[in-house]
């Protein structure tokens, strides 16, 4: 069993703590997504699991044992990288076994775990090849095939995909999924990137400045943002936010336009209460092309200019001016807009956010999920 607990986990740099005393208990065969700005401390949270950066305060425990002062090989863990770093004068059955050659493994058993890892992975006919002889997705298979050999407990990744283009990366975020049905390790795995984190991961740990702001499942995380913070993080185009302030029932932007506020947050707001409103894109619509989840009495209509729109074959992204800025209504088959034309638009409040501008913590939920 390999559940692993992050246990008020620090790491200082001197004065600086970049990771801040995080708590974390990841399920035995779980898949976690970490994800977060750059220099968040993602990746020195992962080292740190892995035993490759030394811990300043509080434990990692793997398989319920404290590990923090075990060398890297002796926690049954497997690491991928970004940079994948390949032996070039080996072949890649080679590289897949040399992890188990160092470790004095029989050359029969050697043999047996490349197979059986290139089989999983594809990569049978690539065996004799020299990295060099390979194409990105497949060094990056190779990387893989280097990690699974040793049959881990626990999977590490730290973006192990950014340096493929677009279509490999689709390509191999579907391999690393199929993989883990298939090996069903506990994997914890960081990324830059949303997408791979919403579809690959049983639960997203969302990091920010060296703690934690919310950990939940793909869709908790999307349509119950803990904060203002991982509203705007989760979900691309990203959540519309505008800062109002709370006057006679109505949330009045910077600029004097406003809205009603939507009648679930009465009583979660006082009057001249500074917030934060927020609505997907996917919530925001043309009138008539959409309908309120929440029924038609949350629907709110304003005529709004357009003021440009993004065509992406399947969807259109159509901009609309109001409050001083533009928001973003995502729509599947919307009639040509142009820049200047106004139109009914629709706001779902039954979807809408709001947030404290102080502390950026959500003051309620949105309706229905
Ligand atoms: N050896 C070091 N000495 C001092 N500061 C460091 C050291 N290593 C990392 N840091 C700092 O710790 C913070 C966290 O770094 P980390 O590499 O964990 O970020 P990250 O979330 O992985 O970012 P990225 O997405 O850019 O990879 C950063 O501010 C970084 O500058
Ligand atoms: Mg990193």
């Amino acid at each position: 069993m390999a559940q692993v607990s992050l246990k008020k986990l620090v790491k200082s740099y001197g004065a600086v703590q970049v990771v801040q005393g995080i708590d974390l208990d990841v399920a035995d065969g779980e898949f976690i997504a970490l994800v977060g700005p750059s220099g968040c401390g993602k990746s020195t949270t992962l080292r740190m699991i892995a035993g490759l950066e030394s811990i300043s305060d509080g434990a990692v425990e793997i398989g319920g044992t404290v590990v923090n002062d075990l060398p890297p090989r002796d926690r049954n863990i497997s690491m991928v990288f970004q940079s994948y770093a390949l032996y070039p004068h080996m072949t890649v059955r080679e590289n897949m076994g040399f992890s188990l050659k160092i470790a004095k493994q029989p050359q029969s058993e050697i043999d047996r775990q490349v197979n059986e890892a290139s089989a999983i992975l594809g990569l049978e006919a690539l065996m004799d090849r020299r990295p060099a002889q390979l194409s990105g997705g497949q060094r990056q298979r190779v990387a893989m095939g280097r990690a699974i050999v040793r049959h881990p407990e626990v999977f590490l990744f730290d973006e192990p995909l950014s340096n493929l283009d677009a279509k490999l990366r689709t390509q191999m975020r579907t391999e690393i999924k199929k993989l883990h049905a298939k090996v069903q390790s506990t994997v914890i795995y960081v990324t830059h990137d949303q997408v791979e984190a919403m579809t690959l991961a049983d639960r997203i740990v969302i990091m920010r400045d060296g703690h934690i702001e919310q950990v939940g499942t793909p869709d908790e995380v999307f349509k119950r943002p803990a904060s203002r913070f991982v509203a705007g993080f989760i979900g691309s185009p990203p959540m519309n936010i505008e800062e109002a302030t709370i006057r006679d029932g109505q949330m009045v932007f910077r600029n004097g336009d406003s809205l009603p506020l939507p009648a679930q947050f009465a009583g979660a707001v006082t009057e001249s209460q500074k917030v934060v409103f927020g609505l997907r894109p996917d919530d925001i619509f043309p009138s008539g092309h959409g309908l309120s989840s929440g029924g038609a009495g949350m629907i709110h209509e304003a005529e709004l200019p357009v003021s440009i729109t993004e065509p992406l074959g399947n969807e259109t992204l159509v901009f609309v001016e109001f409050a001083g800025r533009e928001w973003v209504s995502r729509m599947l088959n919307p009639h040509a807009l142009r820049p200047g034309e106004r139109i009914a638009m629709s706001f779902d409040f039954s979807q809408a956010h709001l947030f404290s501008a102080e502390t950026g913590k959500s003051l309620a939920r949105p309706v229905k999920d």
